[in-house]
């Protein structure tokens, strides 16, 4: 079956103790919200936030991520923290290769390969990002490189494993720039990974993968997006932020 989701990506945003409030609103505010069993709702925060959301939480509706994770198991790695921590810290998703980190932390394929195998490791599943520069779209290179994106990071793994991987279509031009891509827009590049991912894995793994859109998705454009037969769903940044976060939870279950 293949599942919708929501999720929200807090970035680098909130104190423990008003990320905590935050979080804690969102769950009351779901409590009123019958969620299909086909949807799942998650929420990233940072690191220090994890083990505070797994007490606060109601875990049949909110899932809980992580951001990022170490490339390596355990040892002398001072600062960084590990898939296996995070799954002691309540993670059932980590997020790998959002395009900030791709960025600003110089995170390349080979750097991606370590960290995915690390979540399906320790059987939490990777949500993998992907998605072209503004300059990329100009130049129409936009389905070359998130082919590239696909192929580098995950074509490596075994049918059984990619059929844990959820996939976030994240536009960088449209990421915190108040700029949808348009409905269309979307449809097509998530129609397009879907299509590469069938001619190397097959039908029933393409039909059953989870492409999410990511990129100034907000309650008020979150149903037109989700309405396209391609998108399941959302990776939500700013909107996220908000106990409004919940009206963009309605739109995926209608
Ligand atoms: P915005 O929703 O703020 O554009 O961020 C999207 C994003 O990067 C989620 O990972």
């Amino acid at each position: 079956m293949r599942k919708k989701i929501v999720a929200g990506n807090w970035k680098m945003n909130t104190g423990i103790k008003d990320g905590v409030a935050l979080v804690s609103d969102i769950n009351k505010e779901l409590k009123n919200v019958t969620l299909p069993s086909d949807v799942e709702v998650i929420i990233a925060p940072p690191f220090t936030h994890l083990t505070f959301f797994e007490q606060v939480t109601d875990r049949n509706k909110i899932n809980i991520a992580a951001q990022n994770c170490a490339t390596e198991s355990e040892g002398a790695f001072t600062g960084e923290i590990s898939a296996k921590m995070l799954k002691s810290a309540g993670c059932s998703y980590i997020i790998v290769g959002h395009s900030e980190r791709r960025a600003y932390y110089n995170e390349t394929s080979d750097i991606l390969v370590k960290k995915t195998e690390q979540v399906l490791k320790n059987n939490m599943t990777p949500i993998f990002c992907c998605g072209e520069k503004l300059e990329d779209r100009k130049s129409e290179n936009h389905f070359n490189i998130v082919k590239n994106q696909i192929s580098e990071g995950l074509f490596h793994l075994s049918d059984d494993d990619f059929t844990r991987i959820v996939i976030a279509y994240e536009p960088v031009w449209a990421i915190g720039t108040g700029v949808t891509a348009s409905k269309e827009q979307a449809q097509e590049m998530h129609a397009f990974i879907r299509d590469i991912v069938f001619r190397k894995y097959g039908k029933d793994i393409s039909d059953n993968l989870t492409i999410l859109y990511g990129g100034s998705v907000k309650p008020a454009n979150a149903q037109d997006i989700f309405s396209m037969p391609d998108v399941d769903g959302g990776l939500i940044g700013g909107a996220a932020l908000k106990v409004s976060f919940v009206d963009i939870v309605k739109a995926i279950c209608q």
